[in-house]
């Protein structure tokens, strides 16, 4: 399978900035004790943010290059593995975080289902998605195919109904562009 995001590592976040992921963190509830995971966390542009907030942050991604970008970060752990197939026990995690990541993926269904499975009862798991209904968006969809980069975009509802099959309270916010789907176990 051609790594796209192998590619884009070097320059990925003079593109994508790192922003202060402030609405994250109030989701995540943070900060809180235990361990957090990045799924297709990458270059770890995000939970680069939120290591002080948690005892551990791990890293789980495809791409190795995107990963050898996070060592500049420190204190990440980065993990090479798909996130259909985690290579973690049961209930590991006290947060999970899933950013700009999940249309990526082969497979949603076995995603969701390996996130829930390595989530601790009383924790969250938080999906930030790009909103589909967004004009703007449906351009990145479109330019993504172009790039065969297999994106399937589902909308909130639809990523909802995907962990409804785990659990009924689960919560949606959104700002003009982006969603995020709240899932607490
Ligand atoms: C758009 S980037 C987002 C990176 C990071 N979450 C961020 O917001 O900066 C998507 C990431 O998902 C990873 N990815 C794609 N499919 C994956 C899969 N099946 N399992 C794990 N990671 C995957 C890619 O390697 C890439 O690093």
């Amino acid at each position: 399978m051609f790594d796209h995001f192998g590619l884009l590592a070097p320059v990925y976040e003079k593109f994508i900035k790192p922003s202060q992921p402030e609405q994250l963190i109030s989701l995540l509830e943070l900060p809180a004790g235990g361990r957090l995971l990045d799924v297709g966390g990458g270059t770890g542009r995000v939970s680069g943010f939120l290591s002080d907030l948690v005892d551990e942050v791990f890293i789980a991604d495809l791409s190795p290059k995107m990963l050898a970008q996070s060592l500049n970060k420190g204190g990440l752990h980065p993990v090479c593995s798909h996130a259909e197939k985690l290579p973690f026990p049961e209930g590991f995690f006290e947060r999970i975080i899933m950013i700009d990541t999940l249309h990526h993926v082969c497979s949603q269904q076995d995603t969701a289902a390996e996130l829930w499975r390595v989530l601790k009862p009383g924790g969250r798991i938080i999906i930030e998605e790009p909103n589909i209904a967004h004009r703007g968006v449906k351009l990145i969809a479109l330019l993504e195919k172009i790039a065969l980069m297999r994106s399937h975009f589902l909308s909130p509802e639809q990523i909802q109904k995907l962990f409804q099959q785990f659990q009924d309270d689960i919560q949606i916010r959104h700002d003009s562009h982006i969603s995020w789907i709240i899932i607490p176990k």
